[in-house]
């Protein structure tokens, strides 16, 4: 009789926690939902390895790029696939770190990398923030790749703009190049409705954000440079970073962060009728709860919802200085009004 009941009650138990795995096993690995500030983990069960990511929809697949921040790997940039954008698979390293230039004896790192397709070169090509310890090499990296998940190929290290500004004595390079190229730090990537692409970055130290047109193949930019023609100032003075563009209704949209390093500060989100600017700022998007902190986060990219015209996903790092490796992903829904206004908020759990 006991033994009997031994025997019930150790079946319940392997039950339970079957069950338990199951549910766990479908939350966290395929997912369901999103839950921001939380581990997210890929369909192997480890934690996803993609900050400052960048999104690339391509035949009907999402990819997201990211710094990993992997210890003992020697990558620079992880791809994950999704097809729901809840469940990502590690298609593995986009971008090793060996192939990355080695600049004045004194190796090169890569923050926010972002992917685009070029149609006609039928290139996957990488922009990123290509910096060295002490943040003043301030460099774009392009890369490019006949496949989304890489390996990407290092193409070079550039300043898209010759631009002289007040700046260049910050800058360390010893080749007389800073007299001509704005520094360039925090970045992204768009490709307009007509198959342009621009590159947002800050540039003259963080003081000033600037927009590009690149060429036909996407891995430069385009020539002959003509400020307020092919490139533009944009957010003159105004100390922004994290730039995430998005459009809506024929309007450019221009989420930001403040510059604070890895400490969240308040975002603003700046709306103009050319990509090129000029740009007028709408105030913080976010509202609520540590809305002046972006909800503890820094802006990384906007991705439209699947499907819908007016919906949006912000996508943001919540930085951990400390422990980088863990830092994590803060995904938050909105919709823009008729108006062109929109509003950001905390949700501890959400679907699209
Ligand atoms: C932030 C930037 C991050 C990283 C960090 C380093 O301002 O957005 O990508 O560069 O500084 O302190």
């Amino acid at each position: 009789m006991q033994k009997n009941y031994t025997i019930k009650l150790q079946w319940r138990y392997l039950a339970f926690s079957v069950a338990s795995w199951l549910l766990a096993t479908v939350s966290v690995m395929a997912g369901s939902e999103f839950r921001p500030g939380e581990v997210w983990s890929d369909t192997d069960g480890n934690p996803i390895q993609a900050h400052g990511g960048g999104f690339l929809v391509h035949s009907n697949v999402y990819y997201w790029y990211g710094e990993d921040r992997t210890p003992g790997i020697r990558s620079a940039v992880a791809c994950y696939s999704s097809t729901n954008l809840y469940g990502w698979k590690r298609e593995g390293v986009a971008l090793w770190q060996t192939n990355l230039p080695v600049v004045n004896d004194r190796r090169t790192f890569v923050e926010r990398p972002k992917v685009i397709y070029n149609p006609r070169t039928k290139k996957f090509v990488m922009w990123m923030h290509l910096e060295q310890n002490g943040y003043s090499y301030a460099r774009a990296g392009i890369a490019t790749s006949d496949s989304p998940a890489g390996p990407f190929t290092f193409l070079k290290a550039i300043r898209p703009v010759a631009n002289r500004n007040d700046f260049a004595t910050l800058d360390p390079d010893p080749t007389g190049e800073k007299l001509l190229g704005s520094m360039f730090r925090d970045m992204n990537v768009y490709v307009d409705d007509d198959g342009r692409a621009y590159v947002f970055y800050a540039g003259e130290d963080n003081w000033t954000m600037y927009v590009a047109s690149l060429d036909d193949d996407f891995t430069g930019p385009e020539l002959p440079a003509v400020e307020n023609k092919t490139w533009a100032k944009i957010l003159v003075r105004d100390h922004r970073e994290g730039p995430a563009p998005f459009k809506y209704r024929g309007k450019y949209y221009l989420i930001t962060s403040a510059c604070t390093g890895w400490r969240p500060n308040a975002a603003d989100c700046a709306v103009a009728n050319n990509i090129l600017g000029p740009y007028k700022s709408l105030g913080n998007p976010c509202i609520g709860e540590n809305a002046d902190l972006t909800f503890k986060s820094q802006s990384t990219f906007v991705l439209p919802v699947p499907g819908s015209s007016d919906r949006f996903i912000f996508m943001a790092d919540e930085w951990h200085p400390q422990n980088l490796p863990d830092s994590r992903y803060v995904w938050l829904p909105f919709t823009v009004r008729t108006n062109g206004t929109f509003t950001i908020s905390w949700q501890e759990r959400w679907k699209y």
